[in-house]
């Protein structure tokens, strides 16, 4: 085993496509390089076994006595799939993503701890085996997760992804930038995805109708993106913001946000992720950013994040 292993996985952004790809329309996400989960391992004292301490979220979990906890059932599936015994090693994770805020910081947790695990037992896991043992964890806080967030974390590039089949990632041709903004209120997930369940098992014509809707937009935002027609980008996301209202994901702390991003010039602005809450997302030109940062603080972000897709 080697004396110190750390490795590091992103989190992510939805661009287009959230909810609707649960019901099997394309979605595309981008990893954000500079929000990270780390995952850092060294060898423990003999007969210790295997000891997680989470720092931000002041945790200290063992395989032994917290086994049902997702950091530790990460640590499992590594040891089942590389057929190995518990290892004496002490594991740090730490994170610099918002937690519940839309941008996968819980898949990218899991992540790095997978990654950093299979190193240093000197059998790295390709994106694909990481992804698909980082999705058991998902299953377990998400209920019915479409897979996208362990994805486009695992495999570290902008991915267009259709829920069940192989992983395509797509290019940019021309990087754009992306204000995020913070509404500080936690976005469940869980819940925003039971929700729409309920609602769509209530009335599923008009709901597919609308799924439909965000799948074109999707495939459109996808061409936009590869062929560097960035001038249709921020009409789309207003677009797919139009049917996140309809499916009643929105909040009106997101509004409060989008309104002000497109108030102060931006060309499209949506909610990212599971919405109720979390981030939203601009698309602005690059001279706008500060001023689309600052009017986002004004009303009420308690984060603001620029980054550049791409
Ligand atoms: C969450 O990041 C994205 C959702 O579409 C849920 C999922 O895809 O599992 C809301």
């Amino acid at each position: 085993m080697m004396a110190e292993t750390t490795a590091t996985t992103p989190g992510k952004i939805i661009l287009f496509g959230e909810h609707s790809v649960v019901y099997g329309q394309p979605a595309l996400a981008v990893p954000i390089q500079h929000a990270r989960a780390e995952a850092q391992i060294t060898n423990g004292d003999p007969n210790t076994g295997l000891i997680i301490h989470a720092e931000d979220l002041n945790l200290n979990l063992t395989l032994k006595e917290t086994a049902e906890h997702g950091l530790c059932q990460m640590a499992r599936l590594v040891l089942d799939a590389l057929k190995r015994d518990e290892p004496d090693i002490v594991i740090r994770v730490r994170s610099s993503i918002p937690i519940a805020g839309g941008m996968g910081s819980g898949a990218a947790v899991s992540a790095a701890l997978g990654k950093a695990l299979s190193e240093h037992l000197g059998e790295p896991l390709s994106p694909d085996r990481l992804s698909a043992l980082v999705y058991e964890v998902e299953k377990i806080y998400h209920g019915t997760p479409s897979g996208i967030d362990n994805t486009v974390i695992c495999f570290e590039q902008p991915v267009y992804f259709i829920k069940g089949q192989a992983v395509e990632t797509f290019g940019v041709k021309k990087p754009f930038d992306l204000v995020i903004g913070d509404t500080g209120i936690p976005s469940l997930t869980k819940e925003t995805v039971g929700a729409v369940r309920e609602a769509w098992q209530a009335n599923p014509q008009r709901y597919e109708a609308v799924f439909n809707e965000m799948g074109e937009i999707v495939r459109r935002a996808r061409s936009a993106i590869e062929a560097g027609t960035l001038d249709e980008i921020g009409g789309l996301m207003n677009q797919n913001q139009e049917r996140l209202r309809r499916i009643k994901v929105s909040s009106p702390e997101l509004e409060m946000l989008i309104e002000a991003a497109l108030d102060a010039g931006a060309a499209g602005a949506k909610l990212s992720g599971g919405g109720g809450g979390g981030n939203m997302i601009a698309f602005v030109e690059p001279e706008q950013v500060d001023e689309i940062g600052e009017a986002l603080r004004k009303a009420g972000a308690v984060r603001v994040i620029h980054t550049v897709v791409g």
